[in-house]
């Protein structure tokens, strides 16, 4: 019998593959059937401290190799998505409460606000790049580690996992930082900076000119990442960066995620993309004589 259930920091998930933040929206329905369609947890998109429009369109685009978005973290602000929290909170299945700030006074009110719905697990979004400031906590290991120690002493039991950029200079330094100052996992990694120019128009693709980049295009990045994070953190690592099949979700998880995020593959394969990859995962396991998930975790280090 396969068994592809894994763990993160205590939390059980029937299996690897993780919704990531922002592909779905925060309504309930949408994470609902990310579920149905086998996701093991799945993360809703972040929200924040005041109401926000996002940017103007175009605001993402397929380049060919992944995706540029810009969306600019739209949503209506923690104070007015009761009615979404509260059918939210009704979901058995894992569900990631994403949650980003302008600062840690922010991330520390909106985790208190929270709690009364029970959240399992709360990722911190450190490491936007679509928003002025958006990865001022996660480009210097003191500011990670005061707003992942800060959101651990307001989130009670909760399990909190900060959400890292792979726009620095040494994202192990970061992950450390994070893991001493209280962190129960780590997310690696956020979208890279990029930008893409039509030449013809002479113009920036993207209305906000710049973006994030995800997608197959940035998979060897994320996979260096986790790989340099497993070798110096105790705690699970989420892989996330370019997860599209079966194959790319072993080679992460060889390289030391307990799960992966998945995110521009929902755009590529659909939302039962998660089926998918886990039918694909367990044909690998059976040609190779894996019977265990757990087996593969990090095992490209030995
Ligand atoms: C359209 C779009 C919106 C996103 N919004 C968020 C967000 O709100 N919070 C967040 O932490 N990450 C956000 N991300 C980043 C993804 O969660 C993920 O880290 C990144 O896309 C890399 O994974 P992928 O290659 O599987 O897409 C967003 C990505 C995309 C493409």
């Amino acid at each position: 019998m396969l068994d592809l259930s894994t763990s993160i920091a205590g939390v059980k998930l029937k299996n690897p593959t993780i919704l990531s933040s922002g592909i779905l929206g925060t309504s309930p329905d949408p994470i609902k059937r990310a579920f149905e369609n086998n996701a093991g947890a799945a993360t809703i998109k972040s929200i924040g401290p005041e109401p926000r429009n996002g940017n103007n369109n175009p605001s993402v685009i397929d380049f060919g190799h992944g995706l540029l978005n810009a969306v600019g973290l739209p949503g209506p602000g923690y104070k007015n998505m009761d009615v979404e929290f509260n059918e939210l909170s009704k979901i058995k299945e894992p569900v990631i409460w994403s949650i980003y700030g302008n600062d840690i006074k922010d991330f520390v009110n909106i985790t208190k606000y929270i709690l009364k719905y029970n959240p399992k697990i709360i990722e911190l979004n450190i490491s936007c790049p679509n928003k002025e400031n958006g990865m001022l906590f996660s480009q210097d290991k003191k500011s990670a580690a005061n707003v992942t120690k800060s959101v651990k002493n307001a989130a009670e039991k909760t399990i909190v996992i900060p959400k890292l950029s792979p726009n620095v200079t040494n994202i192990v330094e970061i992950a450390v930082a994070c893991e001493k100052a209280g962190a129960d996992a780590i997310n690696a990694i956020n979208t890279m900076q990029a930008m893409v120019i039509n030449i013809d128009a002479k113009k920036p693709v993207l209305h906000y000119k710049k973006g994030g980049m995800s997608g197959p295009a940035i998979k060897p990045i994320a996979v260096r990442c986790v790989y340099d994070i497993y070798e110096n953190i105790k705690i699970p690592i989420i892989g996330t960066g370019g997860i599209t099949n079966g194959r790319d979700a072993i080679e992460m998880i060889q390289a030391g995620a307990s799960a992966v995020g998945i995110g521009s593959a929902v755009y590529y394969r659909g939302i039962n993309v998660f089926g998918k990859i886990v039918n694909e995962i367990k044909e690998w396991m059976q040609e190779n004589d894996y019977n265990l998930i757990k087996e593969l975790i990090g095992i490209a280090h030995k």
